[in-house]
């Protein structure tokens, strides 16, 4: 009989907590962080992707549970969603140090992962929070957008083909970004309101 969801997510989050060749795994363990895999409805229809945990998200092992985290939840209730109900992750599964950007050889390293977790997840509809999530589904999926820039492609549903059918991606611009850049908050809780049509 086929694994179920829950274990194959489970094994997922084994295969990562030893991933002893990550450039980060050593970092992780030298400040008592926890990897995070990500969280959530496993029958989701809806899946979002962050880029990589924050120091919150790793001394929790959870994902956007941080000031990010925070704008997320506040947008989500916006549109009478919860947390419970949607799978959220990220690309890479490791703290970066002092938050830089998640670089090339760590998105591959850990793309797999996330490959896995929509293969088994299934979700209808995708939605990537910042460029980096963009940048890597468009290209994973080959959507003609994938050379596209946020700023033009933020809240524009983009259909892509998985090998399970037919998922609608949302771009939208990082939560994080409202923390430094208070004009953005209404473009983002703009941009939210499209995935309404999704629920
Ligand atoms: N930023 C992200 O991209 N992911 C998190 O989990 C937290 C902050």
């Amino acid at each position: 009989m086929a694994k179920d969801r829950l274990a194959q997510l489970a094994e997922i989050e084994r295969d990562i907590e030893n991933l002893k060749s990550s450039p980060l795994y050593k970092y992780r363990k030298e400040n008592k962080f926890h990897a995070v895999i990500g969280e959530g409805d496993p029958h989701a229809k809806i899946m979002f992707i962050g880029e990589a945990p924050g120091r919150q998200e790793a001394l929790k092992g959870r994902p956007f549970v941080g000031a990010a985290g925070k704008v997320l939840d506040g947008l989500l209730e916006s549109i009478g969603l919860d947390r419970q109900d949607v799978y959220i992750t990220n690309i890479v599964k490791d703290r970066p140090p002092e938050n830089r950007d998640p670089q090339r050889d760590e998105i591959a390293l850990y793309s797999p992962f996330l490959r896995r977790q929509i293969e088994i997840i299934k979700p209808k509809v995708i939605v990537t929070l910042g460029r980096f999530a963009m940048a890597f589904i468009l290209e994973e999926f080959h959507s003609p957008q994938k050379d596209g820039k946020i700023s033009e492609l933020h809240g524009q549903p983009i259909p892509i083909k998985a090998p399970y059918g037919p998922v609608t991606v949302i771009p939208l611009f990082h939560p994080a970004v409202v923390l430094y850049r208070r004009e953005q908050k209404e473009i983002l809780k703009e941009d939210f309101r499209v995935l309404r049509e999704y629920i």
